[in-house]
């Protein structure tokens, strides 16, 4: 494996690949204003997720342009965008449709809050709710944090209505470590990755935590092992009897809701065994808690279906959605209830039933019209089938890296990919975070982008993570593949 003082750092590479490009924008100058956007970034900008003592020796890349699956910084070095930003640019940058629905939405009405109606938030929550294929309710917002939040106002205030025993009766959320959920304190509260939490707890208190189904680590055998069926189920079984007693110690009545990605994403990756999502449904009805799905990073295509709950069948009562809702062209979340849930809030005005919540810029006309055209392009180019067929094609590829000794497990569906390094197959240690920070560091050395689990769990930020735009072509996922073999190889 490449070691971190071995890679080249970029800078002076001429733009490798022509790129699906048709909207450059005429945007060629050199910049001459370079070093006082630099002088002001450094002097201004607060970056996320990033220490910043370095930058003085090394500044963070500006990027200028985006186009299909590639960004181009301000030196004019071209990337391939092998994370879709954060996970969000689905239907790839520099689609000129988007931005004329936006445009010409603005002139038209540029704000109207969702307490009134207009239409292009009407029709959205209809495509939404047709989608989804069962009777719901859309409640639009303008982040993945701010969706989870309002699913959780909405599953305490459900049950305080619905309950018998009244307001606080059902207060609880379980949901799973590894799991990211948000970065606001209650969705970080259900959010289960101690490096995410670290000196900002206490956090709401209510929230409790059970294993994800991590077969690779904890089901006996190798986790492509697809064969050894019987130890898969045993294990997917040791996982709901774990949620099922968690539940009875708590008192099954003091538990609202379970939340969970179909697919875990920014956790490392973690595809459930089949059977995992049935039966948590199964306990959560036999309970009467409510089941969330978050298909922030799931929903839209990214999973080859759809909505990453589709693989297997099961629904949830709310379903969160925002990322690949608008392929990141604009902040735009919504939470979407199921009928009955909905008609819990029914009551006469004044009897204080109404959801009590509001976001001023959740549902604007402009967010609304560019995701119905969002989906309206993932519909018209089936790009949810192309990241099925191209996220098989790419697994295919990576799964060419678990010859090396440190590559413990190579996973993943469609186009949500990930690649778990160690320091050898049998122990299964997580591979040292330098180590890891070396092979993505080759990757953008050859101006390949790739991700991986950063301050997520202490000793176990070792999941490489692969998750390109969905227009991915053939030749893109092999330069994808090969960077990350030479990387891995090197
Ligand atoms: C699964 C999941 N849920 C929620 C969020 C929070 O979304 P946002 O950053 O838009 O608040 C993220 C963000 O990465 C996520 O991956």
């Amino acid at each position: 494996m490449v070691a971190s003082s071995d890679v080249k750092q970029p800078g002076s590479e001429k733009i490798a690949s022509e790129g699906p490009r048709d909207n450059q924008g005429g945007d060629q100058e050199t910049d001459l204003a370079t070093t006082d956007l630099a002088a002001m970034d450094a002097g201004s900008l607060w970056h996320a997720m990033t220490q910043h003592q370095p930058f003085s020796q090394k500044p963070p890349k500006c990027i200028k342009r985006g186009v299909g699956c590639y960004v181009t910084d301000d030196k004019g070095v071209e990337y391939f965008d092998g994370v879709s930003g954060l996970w969000c640019v689905n239907v790839g940058y520099g689609r000129q449709e988007l931005a004329d629905v936006a445009y010409a939405q603005m002139l038209n009405l540029s704000y109207s809050p969702l307490t009134m109606s207009h239409e292009p938030g009407i029709r959205l929550a209809h495509k939404l709710t047709s989608l989804l294929g069962y009777e719901s309710k859309v409640f639009f917002s303008t982040s993945g944090s701010e969706a989870n939040e309002t699913a959780f106002k909405i599953a305490r205030q459900y049950h305080a209505q619905t309950s018998p025993a009244g307001a606080g009766a059902r207060y609880k959320f379980i949901s799973r470590y590894r799991g990211y959920h948000g970065n606001t304190m209650g969705a970080l509260s259900a959010t289960a990755q101690a490096e995410r939490k670290l000196k900002y707890e206490p956090l709401v208190p209510g929230f409790l935590h059970v294993h994800p189904p991590y077969a690779y680590r904890f089901a006996h055998g190798p986790a492509h092992d697809l064969t050894d069926k019987s130890a898969e189920a045993a294990y997917t079984a040791s996982l709901l009897q774990e949620l099922e007693m968690t539940i009875q110690y708590e008192g099954a009545a003091s538990v609202a809701a379970v939340i969970i990605e179909p697919i875990i994403s920014g956790g490392g990756v973690i595809v459930p065994p089949d059977g995992y999502l049935q039966g948590v449904r199964e306990i959560c009805d036999r309970t009467g808690i409510l089941l969330i799905f978050d298909e922030v990073v799931n929903g839209f295509g990214r999973t080859g279906k759809m909505f990453g709950h589709q693989h297997w069948g099961v629904t949830p009562d709310i379903i969160t959605f925002a990322k690949g809702l608008t392929s990141g062209y604009m902040p735009l979340a919504a939470t979407v209830v199921k009928q009955p849930i909905f008609e819990a809030f029914l009551d006469e005005p004044g009897s204080g039933s109404h959801f009590r919540h509001i976001s001023t810029y959740g549902g604007t006309p402009a967010a609304t019209a560019v995701a119905l055209q969002n989906i309206e392009i993932l519909e018209r180019e089936h790009l949810v089938e192309r990241a099925a067929e191209m996220g098989d094609y790419l697994l295919h590829r990576l799964q060419r890296l678990l010859t090396h000794p440190q590559v413990g497990d190579v996973r993943g569906k469609g186009l949500l990919l990930g690649v778990e390094l160690v320091t050898d197959k049998a122990s299964k240690t997580p591979l040292d975070g330098a180590s890891v920070a070396a092979v993505i560091q080759f990757c953008m050395a050859q101006q390949v982008i790739i991700g991986r689990n950063t301050n997520t769990i202490p000793g176990f930020t070792n999941v490489l993570i692969i998750c390109p735009p969905l227009v991915i072509t053939y030749e893109e996922a092999d330069r994808l593949a090969d960077t990350l073999y030479q990387a891995v190889f090197a």
